[in-house]
């Protein structure tokens, strides 16, 4: 891409790194050239920021994880209008710990276990709980294996959904910069959330609420699947679009 494909308040935010990289107002140049150089190349823009909001915390985020969206972050809220005070929570397919540590800031009482397949992503995650001093247990597992106990009153999980056919139809700052293995839901795209699935067939937690994020493509064909959970339910995004499915034991 050229400079002009670039908007300027992405711009902006460069040179406010270039300043916060270098600690000067005025001597950024050389560092904004840098910086300009890597999101012409295609970078996200939140990688070369390093950072993100997400709800009400800060969020460290770079290649080792995937970059939390707006869809994720009105997550919280649909969480929040499902569940009062939950005491024990898992968030599966953690990444950069985004769902995981705001659960710990929403619910402070709570105790929280989130997992990831990748170690990197893992790494990350326990970086992010420190920087917000937020206590969650961060542990690599391929969904469910390594999780000793399925006790948990709240389990959320924002798994890749994207068929493996779809992925060369991704924007290529996205398939260039971002973990593969974050995106790639299988053949169908719901490869690991039917795996998550069925792993919960026998659990008989009293009073578990599960919350899923899902592709609009998926919502209403996976929620007519789930038969063995009570009040199966979708849920809108901000617009309109039904992107989770919230289910109860
Ligand atoms: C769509 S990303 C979501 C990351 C984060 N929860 C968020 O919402 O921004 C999916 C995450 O699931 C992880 N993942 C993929 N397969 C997994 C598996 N079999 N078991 C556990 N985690 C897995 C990926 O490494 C990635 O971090």
């Amino acid at each position: 891409m050229g400079i002009q494909n670039i908007p300027e308040h992405e711009l902006a935010r460069l040179r406010e790194k270039a300043k916060e990289i270098t600690g000067s107002q005025f001597d950024y140049q050389s560092s904004y050239t840098e910086l300009l150089s890597r999101r012409l190349n295609g970078e996200p823009l939140q990688y070369i920021e390093e950072y993100v909001p997400f709800y009400s915390i800060q969020i460290n985020v770079d290649q080792r994880c995937l970059i939390p969206r707006p869809e994720t972050e009105y997550m919280i809220e649909i969480i929040k209008n499902n569940i009062s005070a939950p005491k024990k929570i898992l968030d599966v397919g953690t990444g950069s710990g985004c769902i995981a540590l705001m659960m710990k800031k929403l619910f402070p009482d709570s105790e929280v276990h989130a997992v990831d397949i990748s170690n990197d992503a893992i790494t990350l995650a326990k970086e992010n709980a420190e920087i917000n001093n937020l206590e969650v247990n961060f542990y690599q597992s391929d969904l469910l294996t390594n999780v000793e106990k399925l006790d948990f009153d709240l389990i959320v999980a924002n798994l890749p959904y994207i068929p493996t056919s779809n992925l060369p139809t991704l924007q290529k700052e996205v398939i260039d910069y971002e973990p593969l293995i974050a995106l790639d839901g299988g053949e169908d795209g719901l490869l690991y959330i039917n795996k998550l699935l069925d792993n919960l067939k026998n659990t008989n937690s009293n009073e578990l609420v599960l919350v899923l994020e899902v592709d609009i493509s998926h919502a209403q064909s996976l929620r007519d699947s789930i038969t063995d959970w009570k009040d199966v339910k979708l849920e809108k995004d901000l617009v309109e679009r039904d992107r989770y499915i919230v289910a109860r034991k």
